[in-house]
């Protein structure tokens, strides 16, 4: 940077002063933890064995969620996400890196704005993430194209596979896209521990593909263990890579036991698959590489069925079945936050613009009930060591045959898990057992309870801190060492017996602070099965899981011990944030203590209590002293303050204009693309004289338009057409000016076996006398592009089904026919790299820049669209927002009463393509307009582009705030370029 003196000294002086303002304040009142000086950046290694993966010989258990920066164009609010996958207990993100999000064209790559993935690998580092990092190339994940770029589709060769043109392309991408993720890999003082390659690739097999994108990814820089995820399970899928040419040093397992049947969410019931993550090598750990967290809505039920579906039922009897049965030691569930399909980004089959995913994290970033789950299962597996190091062991035998059990051990602690569940894993009732359970400290009888679907890891032979857990039949969310004495956090069903054991080698004091906890005291163990001799004696607690316990215990040998015992309501309430443990407000990002002061950043969406256990005297939250008051728990307790209300503002001051001039005869064309093409990388060829495939001409996302001149004979009855849009498409149809109708567009193009030999047919009357004998005719085409197939068994066929027009026939004429077409302005050369490929299409208004900031709108007709004709109309208008600094408030767009029928609209915010509502395209009525594209302090523009294909009434839209948090995180401006 060449900074001229003047300016430099400038800058130092103001350095100077930031720095003695700094000074002062932390001599004042500290506000902010001091921050620690740089350390040299740290290098570390990944190993792995039989039992789990080590990080400098350290055992790590992976708990890691899904998460698709490409779902969510707003880089600030990537921390939020992290942030909140961290504080749910997840030490690991996963995340697939979309080809086609970056790769407008062959060569032309795109990592800066909201591509900008280094930013991305260093903010999922600063959350305390690992990453798993999967570039693929082919991805799936119901992107279009699976993440190959559309362009790709005129590239010879089959796609995921050894084939020159497919190789030459996909060694491109990581050419670029290996090195971004090299430079943050943990051996480099990074967060990416391993490198997932390809994704589920079991159809094609070609080993020297998968070889290769190793040898690549090693050419690279890439240095930490290769993995991959294969569908579904060993025994119906050809390779698993897991040996041979093209394996991978740790094969993972992906499952979806649920399926994807969110429309009957409340009636179904695993196993599709079991649910099990099988053991492919006996040198690597059991690895669930993809684990349902969520599912697609393939029926348009909504995404809170999708949640429901998979929910805390679910989450408890699966998650908890595989962690014993299978004893994986690393686990990614899919999603953990799933995000928007903004833009052309959705595969067209399996997804509409919501990609929510029924996640823990919704849409909206909202925090559900599954996130509680995931937080209660999430803070066990991090505080127990000895689950890292398991096998198989004999479990307790259970009194009643509706109850089962499945046993672990620690080969070396001998603590030992144990797994309750219903035998009947389908049953839903209320059944009670006693189990005859050795533990490591003797033989015991323990009651358990399993109340409707549910499983329960119980735990026994525990060096808890300082304590011994002799067994419990709640369950254990969290331990740690904090403020001088060890707290445990244990919880069960609400309404349930509880009973904790511990061991001491004399009578420890009891002081029950809260709750009906009943103790006794055994100064030798009298249950049978205790050795002989035993000096040491058991402290039996006996409970009700109901509310809040607290239990201090001292003495008998040991430091203190703080017992909470919670429902599981009364659990999810703790956060475990770096040497704290804090109870209460909506989310703990993250603490730390300096001094005696703990700095918590948190968010309140209500006025409520705080209260924190640890090493510290004083609070600061969000920056802010809060006052407390110490508790007989040894606790801190204060008081947060809510969230200032908001108002939005109502979307007023509309203006509209209705478009498609493409449609007049006399529209000049003359700068679109002649449709010359006789040859085409399509598998299926076209049945017009040339090819009117949209991407042969670089046109790859969003509406196309096509021109078709020809001279009339006067005896013109009928055209007929094929038009493929991917499924929820059609196409709308102009002769001479008027309009002939719509019709839905194909989706099936198998060259081989054609599902349909007639994909996407239409055929239109033409209206005696519209065209005339001699004289020149012009056919207007509008296509919806709803995206591209993905490529998920290695199928060109499918991958590469065109977009567009297939075949075109006159009834009464075969003049031949001209055929311009026109779709994003500029085609692979993006006008506007800054929104990129994906964001717009080629209606005459995106071309024109309607959907921008600044257009020019002043001379349009005042009003919203109230009445739509056939074709395409825009309405725009802008509004003002000021929302409280320092709160978090998620904003959607509200399209008032039913979906509407025979339109869609796409909605353009500060021009970003933000979704597409209709009927024919989703269930959807709420949009989300993400923090960042919204400009939360300043002007937004809001412009919808309404295509009918009848005469409609539009919905009203208005803005909704579905979340008041205060805290979240600071979110800056996206840049939106403004109409020039
Ligand atoms: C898996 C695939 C993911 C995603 C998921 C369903 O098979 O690997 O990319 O498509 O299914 O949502």
């Amino acid at each position: 940077m060449n900074v001229r003196p003047v300016r430099r000294l400038k800058l130092r002086l103001l350095a100077l002063l930031t720095a003695v303002t700094a000074t002062l304040a932390l001599a004042v009142s500290p506000l902010s933890p001091p921050t620690t000086a740089v350390a040299a950046v740290p290098r570390h290694r990944v190993t792995y064995d039989h039992y789990s993966v080590s990080i400098d010989g350290q055992r790590v258990l992976l708990r890691s969620a899904e998460f698709h920066y490409f779902r969510l164009p707003s880089p600030d609010l990537w921390r939020d996400v992290l942030e909140k996958y961290r504080s749910a207990g997840f030490n690991t993100v996963s995340i697939y890196f979309d080809w086609a999000y970056h790769s407008p064209k062959a060569g032309v790559y795109d990592f800066t704005g909201v591509r900008d993935v280094d930013r991305l690998l260093t903010i999922a580092q600063q959350a305390g993430l690992y990453v798993i990092a999967r570039p693929g190339p082919y991805i799936n994940a119901e992107t279009t194209g699976g993440g190959f770029p559309a362009w790709l589709k005129n590239v010879p060769g089959r796609a995921r596979t050894s084939a020159p043109g497919y190789t030459a392309a996909y060694r491109d991408w990581l050419g670029h896209i290996d090195p971004i993720l090299a430079r943050h890999q943990i051996t480099r003082g990074g967060s990416v521990i391993l490198y997932n390659v390809e994704n589920e690739y079991a159809e094609a097999t070609d080993a020297a593909y998968m070889e290769d994108i190793q040898k690549k990814a090693r050419a690279d820089g890439i240095d930490v263990p290769t993995m991959t995820n294969d569908c579904c399970d060993a025994a119906s899928w050809t390779s698993t890579w897991a040996s041979g040419q093209g394996a991978v040093q740790i094969p993972g397992v992906d499952d979806y036991p649920q399926g994807f049947d969110c429309a009957n969410a409340d009636t179904s019931w695993g196993p599709w698959g079991a649910g099990l993550t099988e053991r492919l090598r006996d040198d690597t750990p059991v690895f669930a590489a993809e684990y349902q967290g969520g599912s697609i809505d393939q029926q348009n039920a909504g995404f809170d069925k999708c949640r429901e579906l998979t929910g805390p039922k679910y989450m408890k009897f699966f998650y908890k079945s595989n962690l014993i049965e299978s004893g994986a030691t690393a686990f990614n569930y899919y999603m953990g936050f799933g995000g928007t399909n903004w833009g052309w980004l959705a595969q067209p089959n399996d997804v509409y613009t919501s990609y929510d995913y029924g996640s823990a994290i919704t849409e909206n970033r909202l925090l559900s009930d599954k996130y509680d789950e995931f937080k209660r299962q999430n803070l066990f597996l991090a505080s127990v060591a000895p689950l890292t190091r398991t096998d198989p062991a004999t479990a307790p035998a259970s009194s009643d045959k509706a109850i089962e059990t499945v046993a672990r051990a620690n080969p070396d602690t001998r603590t030992q898990f144990v797994l309750v569940r219903h035998s009947d894993h389908t049953a839903t009732t209320d059944d009670s057992a006693t189990l005859d359970w050795t533990t490591p400290d003797g033989r015991y009888q323990v009651p358990v309870r399993v109340k409707g679907r549910d499983a329960k890891v119980l735990i026994a032979g525990y060096d808890l801190g300082g304590q011994r857990l002799v067994w419990s039949n709640s369950e254990l969310m969290t331990n740690s060492y904090t403020g001088g004495r060890d707290v445990a956090v244990l919880y069960g069903t609400d309404g349930t017996q509880g009973s904790t054991v511990l061991r001491y080698s004399s009578q420890p004091t009891v002081k029950v602070l809260q709750g009906s906890v009943k103790a006794s005291y055994s100064p030798r163990p009298t249950d049978p099965g205790v050795p002989p001799g035993s000096s040491s004696g058991d402290l039996r607690l006996d409970y009700t899981h109901s509310g809040l316990a607290r239990v201090l215990i001292s003495g008998g040998g040991r430091r203190p011990l703080l017992l909470l015992l919670g429902t599981d309501a009364e659990a999810a309430k703790f956060w475990q944030a770096g040497p704290l443990l804090v109870r209460g407000t909506s989310l703990v990002r993250s603490a730390t203590v300096s001094g005696q002061t703990a700095y918590v950043r948190a968010d309140t969406a209500k006025a409520e209590d705080i209260e924190v256990f640890g090493d510290a005297r004083r609070l600061v939250v969000n920056g802010s002293p809060v006052g407390t008051r110490p508790t007989a728990s040894g606790s801190l307790l204060g008081t947060l303050p809510g969230p200032k209300a908001v108002r939005l503002p109502a979307l007023t001051g509309w203006r509209s204009k209705a478009e498609s001039p493409e449609t007049q005869p006399a529209f000049d064309d003359s700068g679109w693309t002649a449709a010359t093409k006789t040859t085409t990388e399509s598998p299926l060829k076209p049945k017009t004289p040339t090819v009117l495939y949209a991407d042969d001409y670089g046109y790859h996302y969003g509406d196309v338009w096509y021109r078709g001149r020809f001279t009339g004979t006067g005896a013109e009855t009928k055209v007929s057409l094929n038009a493929f849009t991917g499924k929820r498409g059609s196409y709308l149809v102009w002769l001479n000016g008027r309009y002939l109708g719509s019709a839905a567009g194909g989706v099936e193009a198998d060259a081989d076996a054609p599902v349909n030999p007639d994909p996407g047919r239409g055929d239109f009357t033409i209206p005696a006398g519209l065209v005339k004998a001699g004289q020149q005719a012009v056919l207007s085409v509008l296509v919806e592009n709803q995206g591209h197939n993905d490529d998920w068994i290695a199928d060109d066929n499918r991958f590469k089904q065109p977009r567009g027009l297939y075949a075109v026939t006159v009834a009464g004429s075969d003049a031949p026919i001209a055929w311009r077409i026109q779709g994003a302005k500029g085609g692979e050369n993006l006008t506007d790299p800054t929104r990129g490929p994906l964001n717009s299409g080629g209606l005459y208004g995106e071309r024109a820049g309607w959907h921008l900031p600044a257009y020019p709108d002043g001379t349009w007709k005042t009003g919203a669209a109230t009445e739509v004709t056939p074709g395409v109309t825009w309405q725009r208008t802008s509004f003002r927002l000021d929302l409280p600094k320092g709160q978090d408030v998620p904003i959607a767009l509200r399209f008032g009463g039913p979906v509407g029928q025979g339109y869609r609209v796409q909605i353009f915010l500060n021009g970003w393509n933000l979704g597409q509502y209709g009927g024919d395209i989703g269930p959807q009525t709420d949009f989300t307009l993400p923090a960042g594209l919204l400009r939360q302090h300043g002007g937004n523009t809001l412009a919808l582009a309404i295509v009918a294909r009848a005469d409609a009434t539009p919905a009203p839209v208005s803005l909704v705030a579905l979340d008041n948090e205060r805290g979240g995180v600071p979110v800056s401006d996206v840049p939106s370029p403004s109409f020039r």
